[in-house]
C-alpha cells in the first residue's frame, strides 16, 4: 500500500534513491534530500520505508508558487500516484495566485486534466550545476 507524508525530515538518504532517471549529471540521494528539506511543500508517496515518488513547491508565500520537481519511479508509474501527488501539492497552494509548472509539450496534458493550462514561458539551465550545488 502506498502512503504519503508531507514531512522530509522522516526520510534518510537510503529510502530516496533511484530518482532523476534520464538525467546525465543526477543529484545524489543525500542532494535530494537537501532540496526536499528546503522546499515550501513537499509530499511523497511511500510503498514501504521507500519513496517511490515525490513532488515539490517552492514559493514565496504571499502570491506565487513554483512546482519544479514532480517524480514517480517506473515500478510505481501507471497507478494513480502522480496524479495524488499533484492534486495534494495543489491543494496545500490553493491560497497563492500564481501556480506555475513548467514541463515538456509530451507531458502537458497530464497537467491539464488536473486543472492547468497551458502557458508560454522561458527557461535558462546551467547544465554544469545539475546535480546541484
Ligand atoms: C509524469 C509522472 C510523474 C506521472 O506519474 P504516474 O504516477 O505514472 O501518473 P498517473 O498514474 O497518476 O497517471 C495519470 C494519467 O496521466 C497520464 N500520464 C502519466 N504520465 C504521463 C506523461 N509522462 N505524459 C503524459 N501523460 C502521462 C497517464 O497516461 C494517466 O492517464 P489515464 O488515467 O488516462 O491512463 C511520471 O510519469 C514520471 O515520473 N515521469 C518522469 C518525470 C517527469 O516527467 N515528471 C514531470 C516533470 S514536469
Amino acid at each position: 500500500m502506498v502512503r504519503s507524508t508531507n514531512d522530509p525530515t522522516l526520510v534518510t538518504r537510503e529510502q530516496v534513491e533511484g530518482f532523476f532517471i534520464g538525467w546525465p549529471n543526477p543529484p545524489q540521494p543525500e542532494t535530494l534530500l537537501r532540496l526536499l528539506q528546503g522546499s515550501y511543500r513537499v509530499i511523497l508517496a511511500l510503498d514501504g520505508d521507500q519513496v517511490v515518488g515525490f513532488v515539490t513547491a517552492i514559493s514565496d508565500g504571499v502570491l506565487s508558487a513554483y512546482i519544479p520537481l514532480l517524480e514517480v519511479l517506473p515500478s510505481h508509474q501507471g497507478r494513480g500516484i502522480g496524479t495524488e501527488l499533484t492534486r495534494r501539492i495543489l491543494d496545500d497552494l490553493t491560497n497563492l495566485y500564481m501556480i506555475d509548472v513548467m514541463c515538456d509539450k509530451e507531458v502537458a496534458p497530464f497537467y491539464e486534466r488536473l486543472g492547468l493550462r497551458r502557458a508560454t514561458g522561458v527557461i535558462r539551465r546551467n547544465y554544469s550545476r545539475q546535480s546541484g550545488e
